[in-house]
């Protein structure tokens, strides 16, 4: 292992806090909101490990958190970037977190540790997945926001007796997940899109109905689905107008499941009246939320699951993009925008 300079480069947080908008998760410019500098290397302490960064994925969680949007503070001067891989390099006095010195991990940065936007991140040990070593290191850098996700979703969907369920932003990574896990768990799924280069694609991978919200037919479309599928959950990732208006027509016992804001629309909730008379509601799904809750058996059994998903052929991490540090701090808006084709990936 060769040894842990005292300087690294990262895309540090230009800001603290948050910055009391909604905008969305797009970006102009990645330096208006990060700016890459020589830092410190971060030491580990107690239950912390060090993790030099092979790989570090960028997900609409790490725009919104950048901009001040997400549900913890920004802190300003601290490498950005939730999930990505690596090797343990340190590690702090705790047993278990020395025991991962020398790992190949996923990591995911607990609150407190220092991103993976950088040549070196800091989180807890309980933050990190040793990884099998027939994992890539693109899936690996994917393997825990998004197929933890899908993974625990589609539980909940089962969990509450549902045959079907809709899921917006269809053609996302984490939409296409689900897609391919949703038969093999007895589900249907219907899908929404706001393209149609995107409907081949997921009548590809098994969702059994596609709808654009961009088509003049939307609203027939969504009703004849609707009627044919009978979904009981909308797994919501936009929460906009189109979806109060699929939550609306769904019918009586719906579970409307909120988990991504990528619209930055305040939708209009006109039927209100079907939460008292059709028994409907609205709740939301955090990932780190049910990290917290779930037991360590239920974790472990959900990491083996998804590993072996990836290994197996059944999931891949579609890759649209790799840069550099110094690329992603000129180039990452304008990778990330257009037609989704696959994560943009950073090797720092
Ligand atoms: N709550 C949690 O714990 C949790 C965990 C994981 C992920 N998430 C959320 O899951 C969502 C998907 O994540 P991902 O990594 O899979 O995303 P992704 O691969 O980056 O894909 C984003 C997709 O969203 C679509 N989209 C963007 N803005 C939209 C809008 N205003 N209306 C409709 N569609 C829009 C894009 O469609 P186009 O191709 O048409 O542009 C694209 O296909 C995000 O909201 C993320 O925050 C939440």
């Amino acid at each position: 292992m060769s040894p842990i300079p005292a300087h690294m480069k990262a895309l540090v947080l230009r800001h603290d806090g948050y910055s009391g908008i909604a905008e969305g998760p797009s970006i102009a410019s990645l330096s208006d909101w990060c700016a890459l500098l020589e830092v410190p290397v971060p030491q580990p302490k107690g239950r912390e490990v060090l993790v030099k960064v092979g790989l570090a994925n960028v997900n609409p969680s790490d725009l919104h958190y950048i901009k001040g949007e997400y549900g913890q503070p920004r802190r300003k001067g601290v490498a950005a970037g939730f999930e990505g891989m690596g090797e343990v390099v340190a590690a702090g006095d705790d047993e278990a977190a020395r025991a991962l010195v020398g790992q190949r991990v996923a990591v995911s940065v607990a609150r407190g540790g220092s991103g993976v936007w950088a040549q070196y991140a800091l989180t807890d040990a309980r933050a990190v997945v040793p990884l099998d070593p027939k994992l890539s290191d693109a899936d690996a850098a994917a393997l825990i926001v998004n197929p933890m996700t899908a993974h625990a979703m589609l539980h909940l969907v089962k969990d509450a007796g549902a045959k079907a369920f809709v899921m917006t932003a269809g053609a996302s990574q984490l939409g296409k997940l689900m897609a391919t896990l949703a038969p093999q768990m007895g589900l249907a799924s219907v899908a929404t899109v706001r393209r149609e280069e995107h409907r081949s694609l997921l009548e590809g991978l098994g969702v059994g109905t596609v709808v654009n919200t961009g088509r003049e037919d939307f609203e027939d479309m969504l009703v004849m689905a609707m009627r044919q599928v009978q979904p009981t959950v909308l797994l919501d990732a936009v929460a906009d107008r189109y979806s109060a208006e699929i939550f609306a027509a769904m019918p009586a016992g719906a579970r409307w499941v909120i988990y991504g804001k990528l619209s930055a629309e305040a939708p209009k909730l006109p039927s209100l009246g079907q939460m008292v008379f059709m028994k409907k509601q609205i709740e939301g799904f955090w990932l780190t939320e049910w990290m917290a809750r779930a037991t360590p058996a239920t974790r472990q059994e959900a990491f083996a699951a998804v590993q072996d998903r990836f290994i197996s052929g059944a999931w891949k991490t579609d890759v649209a993009a790799t840069l550099s540090l110094e690329e992603a701090e000129e180039g990452l808006a304008e990778a990330l925008s257009g037609l989704n084709r696959g994560k943009v990936l950073i090797r720092p």
